[in-house]
């Protein structure tokens, strides 16, 4: 079959019509054996997509296990950034994602030249990057983060060291007040965590009195001074098997809700409502662009591929290499 570039980049994957016959599942288990391929699957993908995962887990999780991984093709279930970032720590694999598409509107909201302007004006400032950035700020950076080790990260620094914190104004701010720092932030944020409705969480909790209130940090400020416990994916997650309480509400990305209910069965979770919707759940439509189908497809035909430049990489990678050995530590 010939693969048409151009198609896949309108349309952000390859689209052939698949027999209704054909049992997606099944077929990928074989081509996952066939090409010794690894799927990385991210918590906010969708419940199938995760369950035939081989990972699942968030940004920093799902990096670690790209930098191990033995697999000769890596299918990132993810967005475009954390597949870019799976090539970067394992460039002479194959690197997949389903829909190419899948962006980040956090990653977006920071342009490289403006970002490579911001740097110049701060000349003594160590760069710190969430990990939700493309690769040209990666190789801007001189340490990589995620929610899941920020804190760590910028703790690492010592206590006078000037730094800038890139791109994510909430998780900045919450890290700036929880620490005494005062980093200089990018004004980014992510269009899902910035929309939770603080008048419909108010309500949630006036009906569900028993229910604590979980908060990924790149959510607005009055949404995380609501909160119980604050956290990254994994954090909320894990806090939500080992604490005691029966009742959650939930206000990160919606799909990271059916892991927490395969863990705990028995207690019942709530997504935190958005404000411009009469939808309960808050989605990240990037997210969610990848579908079985186009898994299958991007397994069987091997496209989209991440492709980057070889010195983008060399760049790229080091400020990866040691957000991965201070978080080991
Ligand atoms: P995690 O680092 O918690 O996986 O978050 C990734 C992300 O995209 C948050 O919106
Ligand atoms: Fe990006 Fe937000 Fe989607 Fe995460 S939830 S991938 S930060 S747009």
């Amino acid at each position: 079959m010939k693969i048409n570039i151009e198609d896949i980049k309108e349309k952000g994957f390859f689209d052939i019509s698949i027999d209704k016959s054909v049992d997606l599942i099944k077929e990928i288990n074989n081509l996952k054996k066939e090409k010794n391929a690894v799927i990385l699957g991210h918590y906010y993908q969708t419940e199938e997509i995760q369950d035939i995962s081989d990972f699942i887990g968030d940004s920093l999780q799902l990096s670690q296990e790209a930098a191990k991984t033995n697999a000769d093709i890596i299918v990132f279930a993810g967005v475009h950034f954390m597949a870019e970032t799976a090539k970067i720590l394992s460039p002479s694999k194959k690197v997949l994602v389903p829909d190419i598409k899948a962006g980040c509107s956090l990653a977006d909201s920071v342009p490289a030249v403006k970002f490579k302007k911001f740097i110049d004006k701060h000349p003594d400032h160590v760069v710190i990057s969430y990990i939700n950035t493309t690769a040209e700020i990666k190789a801007m950076t001189d340490i990589i983060c995620t929610s899941s080790n920020a804190v760590q990260i910028v703790n690492s620094l010592p206590k006078d060291q000037k730094i800038i914190f890139a791109p994510d104004r909430n998780l900045g701010n919450y890290i700036n007040s929880i620490t005494g720092r005062n980093m200089v932030v990018w004004d980014g944020a992510c269009h899902v965590h910035e929309k939770f409705s603080v008048e419909k969480i108010i309500d949630l909790k006036n009906a569900h009195p028993d229910a604590k209130i979980l908060a990924h940090p790149e959510c607005k400020k009055p949404v995380l001074l609501l909160a119980d416990f604050i956290g990254s994916t994994a954090a909320i997650l894990k806090f939500s098997s080992q604490d005691d309480t029966k009742k959650y509400i939930i206000a990160t990305e919606s799909g990271i809700i059916h892991q927490m209910q395969k863990k705990n069965p028995q207690k019942i979770f709530i997504p935190a409502p958005p404000n411009d919707s009469t939808c309960a759940c808050n989605d990240c439509n990037f997210m969610k662009l990848n579908t079985l189908k186009k898994l299958y497809i991007c397994m069987k035909y091997e496209v989209p591929e991440i492709i980057l430049d070889k010195e983008l990489i060399e760049k790229a990678v080091i400020p990866i290499k040691r957000m991965l050995e201070l978080s080991g530590k």
